[in-house]
């Protein structure tokens, strides 16, 4: 497979974000390579699965995240907002999700972290990781480099990300970091970019990509750049149509062999 498919928040195009109801959707979907979610703590540090850091756009909860117990988070209905089919999907915990996907799918776990917006949020994270044996099925993505910096320290065996919005990015600043996957906004990938990390042994996600055009537009530059999409029914098409201009490459998970 090329240009592999990494599912945005679950299967989010067609069930609500980061509800297991579009968890399961791309984990029975046998295409789709990996699933990306974004992780938060409650006010009593339990790793849930939730972008925003407020609850009102995606729930009929409001207020921070940060500031709600569990206990009160899971009476929240994160489905209506989307569709009323939906209605009663729960903000999930790391657990459930983990459970879920565990020998099914690989998983992007983005840490929302800011600073020291949730502490201990990586030791809560990566002991999950380990209960459930997971070390070589993850990669621990963030925006933020002093969280990743956290996630190395404490266990070096799990493969991180540096998430970018647009350059400069180094190939030393991911050294620097132990990171052998880089997420980048889509509009500021260029070929030269793409090949200068792959010979560095970097695996490039380009997110995120919804519409056909632009995903055909990124396979063309390399085919080992993983597609980041809400639409993986959409990334279908766009491989089917021939993304690839290039010769047939060999499908590599450098996170995975390079370690
Ligand atoms: O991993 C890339 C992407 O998920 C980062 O942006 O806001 O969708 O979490 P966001
Ligand atoms: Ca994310």
């Amino acid at each position: 497979m090329l240009n592999a498919c990494v599912a945005h928040r679950g299967w989010s195009g067609l069930a609500p974000e980061n509800t297991l109801a579009a968890i399961k959707l791309a984990v029975e979907d046998g295409l789709i390579e990996m699933i990306e979610i974004d992780v938060q703590l409650s006010k009593d540090g339990i790793p849930v699965v939730i972008h925003d850091f407020t609850l009102d756009r995606t729930t009929n909860g409001t207020g921070h995240v940060k500031d709600t117990m569990l206990c009160e988070l899971v009476t929240y209905d994160a489905g209506s907002w989307f569709a009323p089919a939906f209605a009663g999907e729960k903000i999930p915990t790391l657990e459930e999700v983990l459970c879920l996907v565990k020998g099914r799918k690989k998983l992007n776990i983005e840490l929302k972290q800011v600073g020291e917006l949730y502490p201990f949020m990586e030791m809560k994270v990566l002991q999950l990781i380990q209960e459930f044996d997971l070390q070589d099925e993850v990669v621990v993505t963030s925006f933020d480099q002093q969280c990743l910096q956290k996630v190395k320290a404490t266990a070096p065996e799990i493969a991180v990300g540096l998430i970018v919005g647009r350059p400069p990015v180094t190939i030393e600043q991911l050294q620097a970091l132990g990171a052998k996957f880089l997420a980048i906004d889509y509009s500021y990938i260029t070929k030269s970019m793409v090949q200068e990390f792959f010979d560095q042994g970097i695996d490039i996600m380009a997110w995120t990509i919804n519409d056909k055009e632009s995903m055909k537009k990124i396979m063309n530059l390399h085919p080992f750049i993983r597609i980041c999409t809400n639409h993986p029914e959409v990334w279908k098409c766009a491989i089917k149509e021939g993304g690839m201009e290039g010769g047939m490459g060999t499908f590599r998970l450098a996170s995975q062999t390079q370690k």
